[in-house]
This record gives C-alpha cells, structure tokens and sequence, in this order.
C-alpha cells in the first residue's frame, strides 16, 4: 500500500504531481510519502498491540533525519548499527532507553558512545564482543543492558546477501551455543545479560521462517530461565516484506497472526526491528531519460541515475517496478501486475550513467513507448535507497523530498561538488 498513484495521467505522490517537484529540485531525486510512513509504521503497531511491543525503527533502512524524526513523533524506538546511526537518533533527540544497538562489528568508540549516551539494550554478536562490552562497562562502572543474537538456523527463503539466520551466518552465535554462552556471561554484574535477539533476514515474505525462528527462541529462553537466568526481552528483528514487484508481501497483520500467540503470556519485553516494510513502498526515485539506445538486439532506456544512487539492483538483482510518470495515452497501469500486459509496450532495460555493466535500475522490461526527457518512478526505493547511495563516478548524491498532502519540503538538499570534495586535502 503507497501514495503513489495516477491522476489524470500523472503519477502523483500524495496530491503533488512529481513532475512539480523534479522542475522545484531536478533530477534524480528520491521523493517520500509522510503518510505511506505512517501507515505502515501504524500497520505493525495495530496489528502487534497485544505484545505492546516496542518498535525499533531500522535507520539503516532510511536514515534521513526528517523520517526520523517523523517515526519518533509516532512513537518508535530506533535499531542502530553504528555511532553514525547514533548520532543521528541524538540528534533527533530520541529517547535513549528505547534503542537496541547490533552490529557483528562494534568499534570500543562506538561502544563508549552508545554507554555514554545510554542506549537501551546491545545486541552483542559473540563471546568476544561480551568481553569487551564487559570490559568498557567495568570501566566506565556502568551497568549495561544485552541481549545476545542467536541464530536459529531457519530459512528465510531470500536472496543469499540478506539471508541472516543460518548456521553459517557470520550474525550471532548458533542456538547451541546460547546456553553456554549464559553460563559464561549470564551472571556478569557489568552487562546484565537479560536476553535474546533473532533477525533471520531480508525480506521475508514467507511466515514460517519467524514461527521456526521465534518457537527456537523461546525454546532457549525457556532453557534459560529453568537455569536461573532472568530473562525478560525477546528481540525478533525486522525483515518483514514490502511490495517490489506487485502486492507479494503479507499484510503486517499475517505477520501477527502467527507470532503474536507464540509471544503472548510469556512475560517478555517484545522488541522488533522493521526497516523495509516501513520504508520501501514509501518512497520512488524519480530520474530522467538522458537517451534511448540499441546495442546488438537490445533496447537500452539510460537515464541520470545510476548505481550510486540506487545500489539494490546491481547488489541483489533486486526487482523494483519502473514506469513513466506521464505515460503516452493508453499506457496508465491499472496496477503493477497488469503493467507489462498492455498492447504496444518495448522490452527494454533501465541503464544508468555509470561505468559498469552492472548499472541497471531495470532489466528486460516492457515499457511504453519512450522519448529522451520522459521521467521515470523507480518505485519502492524508500528502503536501502538513498541510505546505500555512494558517490561512485564522482556523482553527488540526490536530494530527498518529503511530500506531505499538498505540500512537499526538501529534506535532503542535492549534493554540490564541493561537497563531494569537502573531506579532502590537496
Ligand atoms: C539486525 C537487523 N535488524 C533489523 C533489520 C531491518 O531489516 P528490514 O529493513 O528488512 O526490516 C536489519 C537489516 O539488515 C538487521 O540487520
């Protein structure tokens, strides 16, 4: 579900033609709707309410201050992965206590950062991690909160760079090990040990995976507590799936159906990570055709934004639905399904400017007829957008735009090249 719709033959995001906003701030830039953040960050908080979970926002997903911000306002808590994630939930001012901090490779700064500002739990990813966790916290003489990432070796049936949770994973430790690893540390007095983080992986569309993952889970927790440990929070992470290519990712209530009962009456903190199904479908790239072209028996459609701007496809071959924002007459999609089936349409790839063959938006796709000007939606680029963007090729990055009703605010200005320079000494 998106704001993200044709009106007479325009693609609008809210009320707000997204032709306006590339004549206000040009070419590529990533445009965000305020209420697809909201709706889907209210979807996960109704439809898990009976866990009164906490729910940590995945800024790696989409960072942006203002999107943040936005969430805080709603009433998330935030999952960070690093002093930079850190500071920018400080400098939103989000409450301290309801972070969770993982990360197979903490930095002792970013641990003495993430102690001194007070974060609420640590997710800590191995024995020595703990140790040294113990070690700042001993030092510091502060009493830290963990809970340590296991991993339940399920599954989750997604690409094999997003794929989190198996035993081979450099994420966590095995489940088997979870006991000795309390038995170790369980009782330490610097790092109250006091419970358990899953992340299985990315997206996840299929619920069995979180049922397999969390039954393990709690069959540890189980283990542990009958060992004397006081355990009271169950972490089970994000992954939950967003619409790419049609409407393939379960509603956040599906998700509930089947966790929420596993959860319910176990006296536990429940916390989750969502990123992507907050974040994806709310936001398009939106990127001008620069040429049309053919090479050998293929049509190419190069437009100005590349790789650096929008990574998931070189790195995952991931899918994300393109369309024409002011498509010739007849060539409206009802839906994306339906899309690629109207008569008069061209295979064609989606090829940015950057000098790799690995540069693709999108490939073989049927499009309607095209000419060198015509924008283009890359759709469902609010999640791992902007927040993997590079400045590879030398290419400033875009600027994001949030759209609000009928209004829409530049909360990320386009990069110059001196900011491009700025780091760098001659
Ligand atoms: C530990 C952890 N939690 C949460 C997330 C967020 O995942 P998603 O954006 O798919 O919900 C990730 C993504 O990599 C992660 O590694």
């Amino acid at each position: 579900m998106d704001h993200f719709h044709f009106q007479a033959g325009a693609l609008h995001c809210e009320n707000v033609p997204v032709a306006k906003i590339a004549e206000t701030v040009g070419t590529p830039a990533y445009i965000y709707s305020k209420a697809t953040f909201l709706h889907h960050y209210r979807a996960v908080h109704d439809a898990f309410a009976a866990l009164d979970p906490l729910i940590c926002y995945s800024i790696k997903s989409c960072g942006n201050l203002s999107i943040c911000n936005l969430l805080k306002s709603a009433g998330a808590g935030f999952d960070i992965v690093s002093g930079g994630e850190l500071a920018r939930a400080q400098a939103i001012g989000a409450d301290m206590s309801q972070i969770v901090f993982a990360g197979v490779g903490k930095s002792d700064e970013e641990i003495e950062q993430a102690i001194d500002a007070g974060v609420g739990w640590f997710n800590v990813e191995s024995e020595a991690e703990m140790e040294n966790l113990i070690t700042i916290s001993r030092r510091k003489r502060v009493r830290t909160r963990a809970a340590l990432r296991v991993n339940p070796d399920v599954d989750p049936r997604t690409h094999r760079y997003t794929s989190t949770g198996k035993k081979e994973s450099k994420f966590g430790v095995d489940l088997e090990r979870g006991r000795r690893f309390f038995d170790a540390y369980g009782r330490d007095a610097a790092v109250h040990l006091c419970g358990i983080h899953l992340h299985i992986g990315s997206p996840v569309n299929d619920i069995a995976p979180y049922v397999g993952a969390i039954t393990k889970g709690i069959d540890l927790i189980d283990a542990l507590r009958a060992d004397g440990f006081d355990i009271d929070t169950i972490d089970i992470g994000g992954g939950f799936g967003a619409h790419y290519r049609d409407t393939e990712a379960p509603p956040a209530v599906r998700y509930a159906e089947a966790i929420v009962p596993l959860l319910k009456d176990k006296r536990l903190k429940v916390i989750m990570e969502p990123g992507r199904s907050i974040a994806a479908n709310a936001g398009i790239l939106l990127t001008r055709t620069l040429y049309l072209k053919q090479s050998g028996d293929r049509d190419f459609l190069i437009v100005d934004a590349g790789m650096n701007d929008l990574l998931r496809p070189a790195l995952y071959e991931a899918y994300h639905f393109a369309w024409p924002v002011a498509p010739r007459a007849g060539f409206v999609p009802k839906d994306r399904a339906s899309a690629a089936q109207l008569p008069g349409l061209k295979l064609m790839d989606i090829v940015g400017p950057v000098c790799e063959s690995g540069d693709f938006l999108a490939k073989d796709r049927m499009l309607p007829p095209m000419q060198r000007g015509d924008l283009v939606a890359v759709y469902s680029a609010g999640a791992y957008g902007m927040s993997m963007a590079s400045h590879y090729n030398s290419r400033p990055n875009p600027p994001e735009v949030l759209v609000d009703g009928d209004d829409f605010r530049v909360i990320r200005r386009r990069e110059t090249y001196d900011d491009l320079m700025a780091a760098e000494r001659l």
